[in-house]
């Protein structure tokens, strides 16, 4: 599948502020930094459809994107950056938690992980309670570009090693780079297949 149109429909800072739940979404979550927005506009062919920046924080709210006029991408605040001031901070708990519990139309929650940086304790808190949850997962590593090829397979296996402990399979993983592209094929054909079940 590729991507014909994108582009910004709303910002929402409470999930009931979201769009109407008629058509299937895909929200990207993870760490300040770790490339949420900048996957998002990888996955559009667009170079700032999702604003970037390398100052963690960046992305403050619920931003839906209205691609082919079919379903959305959700880009959504970073969580875990001691540097967002406090009453920052206290927003992305509730925000986050909100969103995710309450949107029907959620197909999949993409949890996005450096993929230079050994597993973070609250990825793996988060990743648990939205398995415990019953909330639909999936890995994305990003920033492969970054990595030469023995460190790429090292850390990839030991990272799904470590995952294995706590759970008895893995969810999808999905291996990118916003830079070079590397599996953006595959997350947009993943994507087309839930589409397909809506
Ligand atoms: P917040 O909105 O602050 O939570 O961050 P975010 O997760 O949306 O990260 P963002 O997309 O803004 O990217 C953070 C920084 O990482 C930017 O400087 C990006 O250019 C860089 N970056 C993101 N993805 C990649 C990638 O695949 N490769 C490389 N080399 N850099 C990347
Ligand atoms: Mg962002």
């Amino acid at each position: 599948m590729q991507i014909l149109s994108a582009q910004f429909h709303k910002s929402s800072a409470k999930a009931n502020q979201c769009p109407k739940e008629d058509r299937p979404e895909y929200a990207f979550i993870g760490r300040s930094n770790v490339g949420k927005s900048s996957l998002i506009n990888s996955l559009c062919n667009r170079k700032s459809l999702a604003k970037t920046s390398s100052t963690p924080g960046k992305t403050q709210l619920i931003n839906h994107f209205d691609i082919d006029g079919k379903w959305f991408l959700v880009d959504l605040p970073g969580f875990g950056y001691a540097k967002v001031s406090k009453t920052i901070r206290a927003t992305f708990g509730p925000l986050i938690t909100d969103y995710i519990s309450s949107r029907k139309n959620l197909m999949c929650l993409f949890v996005l992980v450096d993929s230079r940086i050994p597993m973070q304790e609250i990825d793996l808190v988060f990743m648990n309670s939205m398995v415990d949850n019953g909330v639909p997962i999936a890995i994305v590593f990003t920033k492969t570009d970054k990595l030469n090829k023995t460190e790429y397979n090292t850390n990839m296996e030991k990272y799904k090693a470590q995952l294995l402990e706590y759970w008895e399979e893995l969810p999808p993983v999905f291996y990118t780079s916003s830079k070079n592209k590397e599996g953006t094929g595959e997350l947009l054909n993943f994507i087309e297949e839930l589409n397909a079940k809506w």
